[in-house]
């Protein structure tokens, strides 16, 4: 007999369901009696003992649905240890909640934030394995989120339709990808697409550079050029700024411009006279449904968690290293960011075929 309770927190993504599927046939495959006990709109759900419970059917035919079935909110990990609007301690009402339907486990899907309030749960002693969620594979210790793959192929698709109409009338693009602080999403969603110019937070760009490699196009007789800019994309001079003067900063661009992306165009248009366009596909990308790679990827991490419960081992985020599924310590883990090292191999690889970095 086993009880567990699933929660999916963050943003959502396209393999969630399929990701929670896994979990749950793992077990129910191999013990006659399982309780499934999924607490609805993420840690909120947790805090406010909002629950239901399901069963086997509950995870029939959600392997291709994307969103979440639980539903999903974002809840600081910052303000964990603060108490609600009526005083509630947050952490012990989790606790309790969790105490209270004599829970076995508690299985949570999300991103960066969701894992460090896993983390904590699992610092005040409950039983806790964590899977990796996000666009943004972003999340130290795998090698993989599920939802990454989903996203890279709305990114590209988006892309490849931005490419037809630019080269029609020799335009100029730019595709805003999202990625949150890193560039992952960006890299793989331009490398597949054939964009011309990657700007990614990890590498500051230097305008300058960006627009050597439009006119650099354009002398060669490409009259349109595609550039896939991060949401979280930096200019060099920005990205020598202190703290504190980088925060006011951001500030002042918010207040001229809606993203990064508009600053872009207009850093080359003030530069070039022509008219760029700017496309933002925005929460297109976390949408639909989970590509085949995010179902296997899913499909297999879930198994991996419930074997993980099987043997009644907890305090591991499941991921995959090096195409195997790998239990790691959520201590290690917690709080660290993966990002793109700017001597990464697809770097190299796609500066080697001319994709300029700004750099
Ligand atoms: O972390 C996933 C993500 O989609 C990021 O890429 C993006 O920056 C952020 O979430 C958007 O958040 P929200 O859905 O709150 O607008």
């Amino acid at each position: 007999m086993k009880r567990i309770g699933l929660l999916t927190s963050g943003g959502d993504c396209q393999a969630l369901n399929a990701t929670m599927r896994g979990v749950v046939k793992g077990l129910s495959h191999n013990i006659d009696d399982l309780e499934v006990y999924g607490f609805m709109n993420g840690y909120k759900g947790l805090i406010y003992g909002d629950y239901r419970m399901l069963t086997a059917k509950d995870f029939s035919g959600i392997l291709t649905r994307g969103g979440t079935i639980l539903g999903t909110s974002r809840q600081p990990f910052k303000l964990m240890r603060t108490p609600d609007a009526n005083g509630l301690d947050k952490v012990e009402a989790m606790k309790q909640n969790y105490h209270k339907l004599n829970l076995d486990c508690l299985v949570i899907l999300g991103g960066n934030g969701t894992q460090k309030t896993a983390n904590l749960l699992r610092e005040e002693g409950l039983n806790i394995i964590h899977l990796p969620k996000t666009i943004d594979n972003d999340i130290w210790g795998t090698d993989m989120t599920f939802g990454f793959y989903s996203a890279v192929n709305i990114a590209t698709e988006a892309i490849d339709c931005i490419h037809t109409t630019a080269s029609s009338h020799n335009r100029v693009f730019i595709v805003e990808v999202m990625g949150h602080k890193v560039g992952w999403l960006t890299l793989y969603a331009g490398i597949a697409s054939g964009a011309d110019v990657i700007l990614i937070p990890e590498i500051p760009y230097n305008i300058d550079k960006v627009v050597e490699a439009i006119e650099r196009r354009k002398r060669n007789g490409s009259g349109f050029t595609i550039l896939a800019v991060a949401e979280g994309a930096i200019s060099k001079e920005d990205a020598q700024l202190g703290k504190k003067e980088l925060k006011k900063k951001m500030e002042e661009d918010k207040k001229l411009y809606p993203s990064v992306s508009y600053k872009v165009a207009k850093e080359i248009e003030d530069r070039t006279g022509m008219e760029i366009r700017v496309t933002v596909p925005g929460h297109t990308q976390r949408g639909g449904s989970p590509c085949p790679y995010d179902r296997v990827l899913s499909t297999r991490l879930g198994s991996a968690a419930a074997k993980l419960i099987l043997n009644d081992e907890y305090g591991y985020m499941v991921g995959l290293v090096n195409g195997k599924t790998k239990k790691v310590p959520l201590e290690e883990c917690a709080g660290k960011l993966k990002v793109v090292t700017p001597d990464a191999q697809e770097i190299k690889d796609a500066k080697r075929i001319g994709i300029s970095f700004g750099d």
